[in-house]
């Protein structure tokens, strides 16, 4: 099984485990580090403050700079069953790009399968720099 296939099942499980009683729609991501072999997951997190909530690609963004620190992201992969499938949202962009390049490639997945491929370049050509 290649490496996207086993990101998928990594996303699809964490999409299982979000906690989405406001919204009721679910996300699960899969990042991977450029030279590292883990996939970190992530899922919506959701708050009664509404504003607090947290996207499962800043989820699995956390995951990684906890486990191996600041890493260069070979890849985000986004899983949703929703119509038209879910893209990250600006702030989770903003919030990859931190750890991307611009040929960082984004797969935005159903249930199945990977269904579109992105590059950061394409969701988010100028990122904010400091
Ligand atoms: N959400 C994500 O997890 N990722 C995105 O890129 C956009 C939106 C979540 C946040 C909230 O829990 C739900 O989807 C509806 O907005």
């Amino acid at each position: 099984m290649d490496i996207i296939d086993r990101a998928l099942i990594v996303a699809r499980e964490a999409r299982e485990r979000a906690y989405a009683p406001y919204s009721r729609f679910q996300v699960g991501a899969a990042i991977k580090a450029r030279g590292h072999d883990t996939l970190y997951p992530g899922c919506n997190v959701e708050n009664a403050s509404y504003g607090a909530t947290i996207c499962a690609e800043r989820g699995a963004v956390m995951a990684m700079v906890a486990d191996i620190g600041a890493a260069e992201l070979e890849f985000v992969l986004v899983v949703t069953d929703a119509d038209p499938l879910a893209v990250p949202c600006a702030v989770c962009l903003q919030v990859l790009s931190q750890f991307s390049v611009p040929d960082t490639q984004v797969l935005i997945a159903n249930l199945d399968s990977v269904c579109d491929r992105y590059t950061m370049a394409d969701l988010l050509p100028h990122p904010f720099q400091f």
